[in-house]
């Protein structure tokens, strides 16, 4: 058994925080052999941090063995010292008829403190991975605030779009979403984002020449993938949030298994034609437990570099919406 590792969970009284706690300190995240101690961050008001309080107690009521120590607080100094884990839920949700984007100017600020205060007081070798929406953005504001930490530590998810992409293949091909391989997400955690179909496989074979309905590919595929956020908030009446903890399960457990080809938005360095400095997604092989390098070399054609275009403008416009936070 390793020493435990602290995990520090904003919005942990929060929809999604409560899909997630429960199997970080199950295992799910970082393994069976890796206890946590877990620091839950929510807002210093009464009524989240009573609310904290009692999923503190529901986690106690678990017995976890791998669960080690709970810390509750109002204080992201407290929350954040020491992490090597920093997973930041903790933001407003979207309601009907918003974009992410609309999110900017409320959700950005409580990433310019967090980037900082992280920089100052997390662990050497800390890991960030942003939920709250905008997602890209948010990371790239996060990681503007560090002068200890570097951009790569900082990376935003995009694997619940990379999820979302695999059961709609598998369903259309009529297999089953393990038969699915290799279907990458490109670009923003929004509408435009890209999943990039041609490179993926089902059972082994070209994913396009299977489902042979190449229509369907770049319409209701693409449709389907991008929007499910929104679907999602109008049938449920708010944003998902298991299937959110899921992916952040997925993204942080890729990230500390070594040889994993998964999606994570990060900063781009230029890859695949995105601007140098915006935090798009894109497929990275996880080298060591927690590192990574992009995986660069897949081709993209001409639909696909158009794609690309679209959501890394997004991108740009977006920073261009938060320069006085960056
Ligand atoms: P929620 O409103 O249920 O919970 C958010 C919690 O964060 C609240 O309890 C709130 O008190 C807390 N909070 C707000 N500001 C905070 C701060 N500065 N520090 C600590 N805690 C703070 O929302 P939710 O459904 O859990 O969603 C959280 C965020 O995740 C939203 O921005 C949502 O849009 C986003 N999200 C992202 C993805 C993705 O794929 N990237 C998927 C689903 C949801
Ligand atoms: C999602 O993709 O489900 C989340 O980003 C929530 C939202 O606002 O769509």
């Amino acid at each position: 058994m390793s020493a435990p590792i602290k995990v520090a969970v904003t919005g942990a009284a929060g929809q999604i925080g409560y899909a997630l706690l429960f199997r970080i300190a199950s295992g799910a995240m970082f393994g069976p052999n890796q206890p946590v101690i877990l620091h839950l961050l929510e807002v210093p008001a009464e009524k989240p941090q009573q609310a904290l309080t009692g999923v503190a107690m529901e986690l106690d009521d678990c017995a976890f063995p791998l669960l080690k120590g709970i810390v509750t607080t109002g204080d992201a100094r407290v929350a954040f010292g020491d992490a090597n884990w920093c997973l930041l839920v903790g933001a407003k949700p979207r309601g009907p008829g918003m974009e992410r984007a609309d999110l900017l100017k409320d959700n950005g600020r409580i990433f310019i403190e967090q980037g900082r205060i992280i920089d100052e007081v997390a662990a050497a070798d800390a890991r960030v991975a942003v939920v709250g929406n905008p997602a890209n953005t948010n990371a790239m504001i996060a990681a503007s605030q560090a002068k200890r930490l570097t951009p790569d530590r900082f990376t935003a998810m995009v694997r619940l779009d990379q999820n979302r992409a695999q059961t709609q293949l598998a369903k259309k091909a009529g297999a089953e979403t393990t038969a699915v391989k290799d279907i990458f997400i490109y670009g923003n955690h929004s509408p435009t984002m890209f999943p990039a179909y041609a490179h993926a496989t089902i059972g082994g074979q070209p994913a396009a020449g299977v489902i042979n309905d190449e229509a369907w590919l770049q319409g209701p595929f693409l449709d389907t993938v991008g929007k499910r956020g929104a679907a999602i908030i109008a049938a449920r009446g708010a944003s998902s949030a298991a299937s959110a903890a899921n992916a952040l399960v997925d993204h942080v457990r890729s990230l500390v298994t070594p040889g994993e080809v998964h999606s994570v938005a990060v900063k781009s360095e230029g890859h695949y034609g995105f601007d140098p400095n915006v935090w798009a997604g894109l497929p990275v092989r996880t080298t060591t437990p927690g590192s990574y390098e992009v995986v660069t070399g897949y081709a993209m054609d001409d639909f696909a570099q158009s794609r690309i275009a679209l959501t890394n403008k997004e991108l740009v416009d977006e920073r261009a919406m938060v320069a006085d936070m960056l």
